[in-house]
């Protein structure tokens, strides 16, 4: 699985914050046998975000694009727009999980505007932005990934035949 890890964040584009965020994403996947292909930290501007998307679904041509950031309340908050603005279709489960899951945790989750789509063949799935979230989140997504990106390259089995 090749995967693309981009973290959206003004503070961190100017290398005022660690991205603790991107790290843990990347740790994380790897551990589940995935190849980190791309990371980078950008502002939180709706075009560079959209630009990004767009070159790493249709050239780079990943299977997963994770961005960590952006999905709130904040008026520089626009991750969710960006990935709305490429996308060919919403994949909303994941997003729906995310949130239903970490309401368990945190009533704040109500606060993440997240969304999940796809774009081609690859799917892109936006994560809160603290560390924290960031992590709780994608352990929710994590086990639905690898089959939904089988379907998606054309590899998976007749699901409805089971
Ligand atoms: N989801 C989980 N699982 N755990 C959290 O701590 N924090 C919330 C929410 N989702 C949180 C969470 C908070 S406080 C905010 S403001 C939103 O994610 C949006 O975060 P972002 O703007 O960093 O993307």
């Amino acid at each position: 699985m090749k995967v693309a890890i981009l973290t959206i964040s003004d503070k961190g584009s100017r290398g005022e914050r660690v991205d603790e965020s991107g790290k843990i994403l990347q740790e994380m996947m790897k551990k589940n046998g995935a190849e980190i292909v791309f990371y980078q930290i950008i502002p939180d501007e709706k075009r560079l975000i959209a630009k990004d998307l767009r070159i790493l679904a249709d050239n780079e041509k990943v299977d997963l694009i994770l961005t960590t950031g952006g999905t709130g309340f904040s008026p520089r908050d626009v991750t969710p727009e960006a990935t709305l603005s490429v996308i060919d279709k919403e994949a909303p489960g994941f997003a729906e999980a995310m949130r239903v899951e970490s309401l368990k945790i945190t009533p704040n989750a109500m606060l993440s505007r997240a969304i999940s789509g796809i774009r081609g063949k690859t799917l892109i799935i936006n994560l809160p932005g603290s560390p924290k979230a960031a992590r709780e989140c994608l352990e929710v997504v994590l086990p639905a990934i690898p089959h939904g990106i089988e379907i998606l390259r054309g590899e998976g089995g007749e699901c409805a035949a089971k």
